[in-house]
């Protein structure tokens, strides 16, 4: 069994994510549970801040190591009984290991019972230090920078999700671009016709 946990700033986010298609779909029939930790849980203060401004100058508020640390350490204590005992951290950054389809299959096919906690990003980013206090894989989505770490982490989760075995029909994923390196052939469905241009006659024959 699969369980993710996604600490966010913008649970909603994640939430409207789990709440559609194939996901929901996976959900509902117990083949993966995806958890979602509010950041701003841990914060300081009355007004739960995150955030604090750059050491050595610079742009932007950096999420403080305090808050991320109070985050892991609940949920991993929350895990501990659990069958998801098993943790491995992300955090989505741009500054990370580039995402494939290969990786996204090695997370999948887990034997054991795996637990990704998976860290969203957001503002100019987060305290170094927290790599000294736990171990860490940072994973990026693509040379470019995005606001937060909210569409990584649901890029990075669907992707694994529906190569869990039994989400999908095994046809449905085998030839799917990316599997073997190769890319998925053009498709076509109804109509056969559209504006004069026709479905391949190939498809047609080995259609019947
Ligand atoms: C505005 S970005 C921070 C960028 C950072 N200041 C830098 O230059 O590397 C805010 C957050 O979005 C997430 N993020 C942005 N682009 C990403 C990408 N390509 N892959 C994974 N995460 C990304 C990360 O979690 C990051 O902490």
């Amino acid at each position: 069994m699969i369980k993710f946990t996604i600490i966010t700033l913008f649970p909603e986010m994640i939430n409207t994510f789990k709440s559609a298609s194939i996901i929901k779909k996976a959900i509902s029939n117990n083949k993966v549970t995806i958890d979602v930790v509010d950041l701003k849980c841990f914060g300081k203060g009355k007004r739960r801040n995150v955030d604090d401004t750059v050491y050595g100058g610079g742009t932007g508020m950096i999420i403080t190591v305090p808050v991320l640390d109070k985050a892991l350490d609940f949920v991993l204590n929350n895990n501990v009984n659990s069958i998801y005992n098993n943790s491995k951290i992300i955090y989505m950054s741009p500054k990370g290991k580039l995402f494939s389809q290969k990786i996204a299959k090695k997370y999948a096919s887990s034997k054991d019972n795996i637990h990704y906690i998976v860290i969203c990003g957001h503002y100019e980013g987060i305290d170094e230090r927290i790599f000294s206090l736990y171990e860490i894989e940072e994973i990026s989505i693509g040379d470019y920078i995005l606001t937060g770490g909210e569409i990584p982490a649901m890029v990075f989760t669907d992707s694994i999700v529906r190569l869990i075995d039994g989400v999908l029909k095994e046809e449905a994923t085998l030839l799917e671009s990316h599997t073997n390196n190769l890319l998925e052939e053009p498709q076509y469905t109804k109509p056969f016709e559209y504006k004069g241009l026709k479905v391949p006659e190939i498809l047609i024959s080995r259609t019947s």
